[in-house]
């Protein structure tokens, strides 16, 4: 705890022995907290994922990690602000050793073509025309086996794949660079990251199926467009698919 707190310049962090959701915690905080303010918790009693789902939170040096932003653009910029997200978080993960961290879109992180981390954005209220965003990541760094029911797709840890990342030094570098990012993003806009997005793509110009509801999509993955949409190539033409409701996947 000391060494995050000495490492942090600037915004506050809670450090949780244990939490129903660190999105909860500081979402009941809302008012007090800052751009860049964070909590961390050694493990969540009801770690949630998008659409009410379950994020599998067990004791034993995960990271659960969540921070406020106030998001002057408003809520319809949270979708690309969420993509900035899992870019850095993918970056630093590399940096740090893990080199095979690849991201999904919209905002997962995969290696071995199996799910190593989820990022949930959730929109807590606005201001004006500012949107309050608290947003989530969970890491699987080490993790005991889940029950069958509980992960209904691939999923992994960086143990697992021989892979050693402090937490400590995870935490801080995380912190750090996101708020930036999150700075860059509100002044340039999502532009500049596109491409990096592109370099990081676990499923770029490979067959997917997008998830809709009951609906399944088949197609070729390109990418995603400047405004952060998904770009599937469906009979030798391009879509785009703006994020909500949709999962992807491999075939
Ligand atoms: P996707 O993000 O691919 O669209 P999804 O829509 O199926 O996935 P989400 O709500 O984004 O689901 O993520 C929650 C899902 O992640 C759960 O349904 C579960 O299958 C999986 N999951 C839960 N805990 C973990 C974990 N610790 N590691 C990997 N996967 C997990
Ligand atoms: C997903 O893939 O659906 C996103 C999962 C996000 C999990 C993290 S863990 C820290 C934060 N607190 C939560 O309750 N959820 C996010």
């Amino acid at each position: 705890k000391d060494k995050i707190l000495a490492a942090l310049p600037e915004g506050n962090v809670d450090v949780l022995p244990v939490i129903d959701s660190t999105n909860q915690y500081l979402q009941d905080r809302i008012s007090q907290l800052r751009s860049g303010d964070a909590c961390v918790a050694e493990y969540q009693q009801a770690g949630r994922g998008r659409r009410g789902r379950q994020w599998f939170s067990p004791f034993g040096s995960n990271l659960y990690l969540s921070m406020y932003w106030k998001l002057d653009q408003g809520p319809a910029a949270a979708m690309g602000l969420s993509l900035v997200i899992g870019i850095v978080t993918a970056e630093v993960m590399q940096q740090l050793g893990a080199r095979d961290v690849r991201v999904k879109w919209p905002n997962d992180l995969y290696l071995k073509d199996r799910k190593l981390a989820g990022i949930l954005v959730e929109l807590t209220g606005k201001t004006g025309d500012a949107a309050h965003l608290v947003i989530g990541a969970g890491i699987n760094l080490r993790m005991r086996e889940p029950a069958p029911d509980v992960i209904n797709q691939g999923w992994i840890n960086l143990q697992e794949a021989g892979i050693d990342i402090d937490r400590n030094e995870l935490t801080v570098t995380l912190l750090r660079e996101l708020r930036a990012a999150l700075r860059k993003f509100e002044q340039e806009g999502l532009a500049s990251f596109v491409p990096r997005w592109r370099n990081l793509d676990n499923f770029i110009d490979r067959p997917v199926k997008l998830l809709i509801g009951d609906k399944e999509i088949h197609g070729i993955e390109r990418g995603i467009d400047p405004q952060g949409a998904l770009l599937l190539e469906l009979d030798g033409e391009i879509k785009t698919f703006i994020g909500g409701e949709i999962s992807l996947r491999g075939r």
